[in-house]
């Protein structure tokens, strides 16, 4: 195993092992689990240690003190399915764990490239007896595979012969966290209309886990053997089951636990499978392939090195794999945000899917299509005649904001989305995809902006919306929100005629046209500055020195409505039109209004370095795009913003992504279409190497300093610029 791939801690300290629950979960954008110790369920000393499983939700109605017409309804939030990574073992009655007894050594791995987390306790009783304890979970990552988690659990008995007692445990934890104060990123469990019911069959559990609110059902089974003779008994709860052995071990012997689980939605009555061996053959067959089509690897920095791969494969992970899902907030790893999809999808994450696995990109493109119906309903009970509004955040489809200055008025969701449909066609060509999903998505979001805008004094105004930066609201023509509708809305006119779409009159896509060349792009004369929105130099800017380090993030500190009555951004707005659109702006004006907004962005959100980073590079100052890109890097493994406990932030590991190669690499298209890439490594690197796939041909990137090389791994030759030189890549 390559050192990069892999992430060693040996300690015991309690405040770590809590953030690692998050940093060393394991997904396989099915079902996802916490890095919680094995014993969990006997010592209850995890923050959260549920299993989830993307789709499986509950809702409840919110309850708002003062209502108002066409508000969210409903909450809706991910929610537990039982779990199967519970073992622990007795000795003489203590539980061998790092709260009792004496722990000699404590070793977890997480193996990135396995997807494995692996543990080693060595462990000593008041009474001197010692035990090595060794646990492997992984969660299977190969579809073809119907199993979702392989655990083992092997003892050693070091120093003695006798009776011991090891538990499996099955089912629902219930000691659930409870909700965090006022902060709104932190997940808020319900769990009193999730039933949970299970039965036993000599080795194996079937549970069937029910959302009453919502109707979702999740069947789930467990299989476990052994390898040891021992007197079984097993006790029951309520939403668990522990299946207790009592054997009498030898010293120096092995004794083995092995248990496999799936998850679905639909009943099934195969058996599972427990062949060890050929679960992780096909696993490991299954992340051999992912590593080769997501190699990036930079030469000079090995703890880098695994960082970098740590983010890439935290966001593979957390991607759903079907249809009907997406990607959370914060993955699978924790219930933050409640499970819920955002812009962070189309603007941060789907971009290494674009160019990585294409399939998966096309996927969570699919999903949107699929709530297309849904968000057409919205915009009608919102009183837009015409096209569609995606919900800001969701789990069905169904707009789940309950503040709606900082949710459903963020409109440029729509955008974002089709920008990302764009993006899609542009690396796949898919035209197949295009033409019965991606143009009804560019269509009905085009109809909104028709619908939703206004032509004022000359101008098409979007007015009374949020941007980006949910430290501004509700403002007149948000530059981003507009620049984005724009793009939106010439790229639907394009793909119309391309396809020759029947759906749209002439009439239509001529008030496109209109909107899009009228559109207001807000920018004052006498600062020579783009505007964030209409207002935005009518306030005052925050009073950032009589702010102290501890009142950030604002949002924990200030109402908002005190927040929002002065220049101050909570994430890149202006800049991520910028970094969007870079090349249709001259440099010195990106400068100049780099310059001042990030004087006045406090990056409260995870969603803001990578792009201020991109940006900086972009402009030339890679040095500091290398300081923003290793705060982007590190931000969960060293947890820069104090709440990977809740979740890591999947956001910003695709901005990671996008920072090494729009940023560093330069990788974009040129007029024509032709990919570019830039070479910008910073001075720290002696290289930077990846494998992309572009329309079917996966290529090699290589930039070494002053010097950039390509070749072709599979597919046709292409055609690509490698710093300002076309050339093409053959076989
Ligand atoms: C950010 C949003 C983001 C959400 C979920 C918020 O803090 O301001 O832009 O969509 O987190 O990641």
């Amino acid at each position: 195993m390559s050192l990069e791939m892999k992430m060693e801690r040996n300690h015991c300290d309690w405040e770590q092992l809590k953030k690692e629950e998050a940093i060393f979960s394991l997904a396989n954008g099915k079902i996802g689990i916490r890095g919680c110790l094995e014993e969990d369920f006997l010592i209850k000393n995890s923050y959260d240690n549920n299993t989830y499983m993307y789709g499986f939700f509950e809702k409840e109605k919110i309850n708002y003190g003062e209502n108002a017409y066409g508000y969210a309804k409903n909450h809706q939030i991910i929610s537990p399915v039982p779990s199967g990574h519970g073992f622990a073992v007795l000795v003489d009655g203590e539980t061998v764990s790092l709260v009792e007894g004496k722990v000699i050594k404590h070793q977890r791995i997480f193996d990135m490239e396995k997807a494995t987390l692996n543990r080693l306790l060595e462990w000593e009783s008041k009474t001197g007896k010692k035990i090595k304890i060794k646990s492997s979970r992984t969660i299977l990552q190969n579809p073809k595979i119907k199993e979702d988690s392989l655990m083992s659990f092997e003892i050693e008995p070091i120093n003695f012969d006798g009776e011991i007692l090891i538990q499996s445990f099955y089912g629902i934890l219930e000691n659930d966290i409870d909700v965090n104060g006022d902060d709104p990123r932190v997940k808020n469990t319900l769990l009193k209309t999730l039933q949970y019911q299970y039965t036993v069959d000599n080795n194996s559990v079937n549970f069937i886990s029910k959302a009453l609110n919502t109707g979702v059902s999740v069947f789930a089974k467990f299989n476990e053997s052994i390898d040891f003779v021992s007197n079984k008994y097993i006790t029951k709860m309520n939403n668990s089951v522990i299946f207790n052995y009592k054997c009498d071990v030898d010293q120096g012997k092995h004794y083995k636990i092995i248990c496999s689980g799936r998850y679905e939605f639909d009943e099934f009555i195969e058996e599972i499978n427990l062949d060890e061996i050929q679960l992780l053959r096909s696993n490991d067959e299954h992340m051999k392939l992912f590593w080769e089509d997501n190699m990036v690897k930079i030469e000079g920095d090995t703890n880098l090195n695994s960082a970098i791969a740590f983010n890439i494969y935290h966001l593979y992970q957390s991607v759903g794999r079907t249809n009907n899902v997406n990607i959370a907030a914060k993955g699978l790893s924790g219930a933050g945000y409640e499970g819920h999809y955002f812009w962070d999808t189309e603007m941060y994450m789907i971009h290494q899917f674009i160019y990585t696995q294409p399939e998966i990109a096309k996927s969570l493109l699919m999903y949107r299509y699929n709530i297309l119906p849904k968000a057409k309903e919205r915009a009608r009970e919102l009183g837009i005649k015409d096209g569609v509004l995606f919900p800001w955040r969701t789990i069905d489809g169904e707009e789940n904001s309950a503040y709606y200055p900082a949710g459903t008025a963020q409109v440029h969701i729509n955008s974002d989305i089709a920008y990302a449909v764009v993006e899609y066609y542009k690396a796949t060509h898919d035209d197949e995809f295009m033409k019965t999903a991606g143009i009804e998505i560019l269509v009905e979001t085009a109809k909104f902006w028709i619908a939703f805008g206004d032509f004022i004094n000359g101008e098409f105004c979007i007015n009374g919306v949020t941007g980006p930066d949910e430290y501004t609201a509700l403002v007149n023509n948000n530059y981003y929100t507009n620049k984005i509708a724009q793009y939106n809305l010439l790229n639907a006119i394009n793909y119309v005629k391309k396809y020759s779409y029947s759906g749209v009159t002439e009439n239509e896509l001529e008030e496109w046209h209109r909107a899009a060349s009228l559109m207001r792009l807000p920018y004052c004369d006498e600062k020579q500055l783009t505007m964030q929105d209409d207002s935005i130099f009518d306030k005052a800017i925050w009073d950032f020195e009589n702010t102290s380090k501890n009142q950030y993030p604002l949002l924990l500190n200030f109402h908002p409505m005190i927040i929002y009555r002065y220049q101050v951004n909570k994430q890149a707005d202006t800049i991520l039109a910028h970094y969007l659109f870079f090349a249709e702006e001259n440099a010195e004006q990106i400068n100049r209004d780099f310059d001042y907004y990030e004087r006045i962005t406090t990056h409260d959100s995870s969603l803001s370095k990578s792009i201020f980073g991109i940006v900086a590079t972009l402009l030339g100052n890679v040095e500091k795009g290398y300081e923003y890109f290793m705060d982007t890097v590190y931000m969960d493994l060293d947890d820069k913003h104090q709440n990977v406990i809740d979740g890591i932030h999947a956001a910003n590991m695709g901005g990671m992504w996008l920072s090494l190669i729009k940023g560093f690499s330069g990788f974009t298209y040129d007029k024509n279409g032709i990919p570019m890439f830039t070479n910008r490594i910073p001075k720290e690197w002696k290289s930077i190497q990846f494998n992309m796939k572009i329309r079917g041909s996966k290529i090699k990137i290589n930039m070494i300093k002053d010097k950039t090389e390509a070749s072709l791994l599979q597919g046709e030759e292409i055609d690509i610029i490698l710093d300002n030189e076309l050339i093409t890549l053959k076989k």
